[in-house]
C-alpha cells in the first residue's frame, strides 16, 4: 500500500479546517461511506451470499426490484438514521420520505439516494453503484415534510457515489472540487487517489442507449448522426461509443477521461420527461460534473437550476464535456 494516500477521515478533517465544513456533515459522509464499504463486500460475494436475482417486488416507479435494491436500501436506511445527523431521508426505492424516528437523534441534514444504480447489471457481474445527495434541512420549522426535500440541485451541500467495479471508488464533492478515493479492502479504508478532478472540455466519446435512436427528438438524433458520420462528416473527427447501462459507471468514465452521457426524453413514453430520476441520480451527478468543470442540462436548462415539483420526478439528462453539452443545447434551441 502507498502510505502517502490521505484517508477519507483525514481528508474530511482538512476540509473542515480549510472551508469550515460542518463536522456533522463530515460524519454523515463517513457513515454513508462505511455502509457502502459493507455493500461492496456483499456485492463481491454475489451468489455466495444469495444476493443475486429478483426480490419479486416492485417500487413506486413500477420497476421490478432486485434483491440487492432492497438489501442496500435497508442497509443505508438503518445506518444513516442511526447516525443522528439526519432529519429525514428519501430513496428511489421508497414510496415516501422517512422522518428520523424518535429513538434516534435528529440532525440538520436530509439525505436522498439511489441505493443500487445499474440493477440490470447485478446478475451479469458488471459495475454498479450507490448515488447520494445531501441537502440542508430548511431551518424555519422543526417538522419536516416532502416539501423540504424539493430543493434545486444547486442547494446540495454534498453529493457523491460509490462505484462497485474492479475497484470500489468513492467520488465526492462538498462544493469545493471533486475527489476520488479507492477502498483499500485489506484495511477497509478509503484512500484519496485523485484530487480536483477536471473533465476535458472537448471529447470524442459519446454514451447513449442507441437502441432507442428511432424514438429520440430531432436535436439528439442530429448530434448522434454527426458523431457517427466521423471524420468525413461535419464534426471532422471519429467518435467512439460506450454504454454500460449503469449511470454510475458511465459518469465515472466521463469524470475520468471526458465524454458525453445522454438519457434524453424519447417518444416511448412522451408524457415522461425522461427515464432518470432528478433527485437521486441527475442532481448528484450534475453537481459532481459541474464541480469537475463539465456541464449538465435537461435539454433547455441546467439540471441544477430545475425546481423539483415532486420527489420521484424524472428528467432528461445530457451531461459531460462542456463543449459537447453546449452543442446539444444549441441544437435544442434550434441554432
Ligand atoms: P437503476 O438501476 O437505479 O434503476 O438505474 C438504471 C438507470 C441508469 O443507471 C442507466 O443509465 C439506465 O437506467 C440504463 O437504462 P437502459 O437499460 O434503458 O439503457
Ligand atoms: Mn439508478
Ligand atoms: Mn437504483
Amino acid at each position: 500500500m502507498n502510505t502517502n494516500h490521505l484517508s477519507l477521515k483525514l481528508f474530511l478533517n482538512s476540509q473542515q479546517q480549510a472551508h469550515k465544513t460542518d463536522q456533522n456533515l463530515c460524519s454523515l459522509i463517513e457513515s454513508i461511506a462505511h455502509t457502502c464499504q459493507k455493500i461492496s463486500g456483499l456485492v463481491s460475494q454475489g451468489a455466495l451470499e444469495n444476493v443475486l436475482g429478483s426480490a419479486e417486488s416492485s417500487n413506486i416507479q413500477g420497476e421490478t426490484q432486485q434483491k440487492l435494491d432492497v438489501l442496500t436500501n435497508n442497509m443505508l436506511i438503518d445506518s444513516c438514521q442511526a447516525s443522528g445527523f439526519l432529519s429525514g431521508l428519501a430513496s428511489e426505492e421508497l414510496d415516501e420520505i422517512l422522518i428520523t424516528p424518535s429513538q434516534y437523534s435528529s440532525g440538520d441534514y436530509l439525505l436522498l439516494f439511489d441505493p443500487l444504480d445499474g440493477s440490470s447489471n447485478i446478475d451479469v457481474n458488471v459495475s454498479i453503484g450507490t448515488i447520494f445527495s445531501i441537502l440542508k434541512k430548511p431551518t424555519h420549522h422543526n417538522l419536516i415534510s416532502e416539501k423540504d426535500f424539493l430543493q434545486k440541485g444547486s442547494e446540495q451541500v454534498a453529493a457523491g457515489y460509490v462505484l462497485y467495479g474492479p475497484q470500489t471508488t468513492l467520488v465526492l464533492t462538498l462544493g469545493q472540487g471533486v475527489f476520488m478515493f479507492t477502498l483499500d479492502k485489506s484495511t477497509k479504508e478509503y484512500l484519496l487517489t485523485r484530487e480536483n478532478v477536471l473533465i476535458p472540455e472537448d471529447s470524442k466519446e459519446f454514451s447513449i442507449n442507441m437502441s432507442n435512436m428511432r424514438h429520440w427528438a430531432p436535436p439528439v438524433r442530429k448530434y448522434v448522426e454527426e458523431c457517427l458520420a466521423g471524420s468525413t462528416g461535419p464534426r471532422q473527427k471519429d467518435f467512439n461509443m460506450r454504454w454500460i447501462a449503469s449511470m454510475v459507471a458511465d459518469v465515472h468514465r466521463i469524470l475520468t477521461r471526458g465524454g458525453i452521457f445522454m438519457y434524453p426524453w424519447d417518444q416511448r413514453e412522451p408524457g415522461k420527461p425522461g427515464k432518470l430520476r432528478l433527485m437521486y441520480e441527475a442532481n448528484p451527478m450534475s453537481f459532481l460534473i459541474e464541480q469537475a468543470g463539465g456541464a449538465s442540462i435537461n435539454s433547455q436548462q441546467n439540471i441544477l437550476s430545475i425546481q423539483p415539483l415532486k420527489l420521484h420526478e424524472r428528467v432528461s439528462v445530457i451531461l459531460g464535456s462542456k463543449n459537447e453539452v453546449a452543442k446539444l443545447l444549441e441544437y435544442h434551441q434550434g441554432l
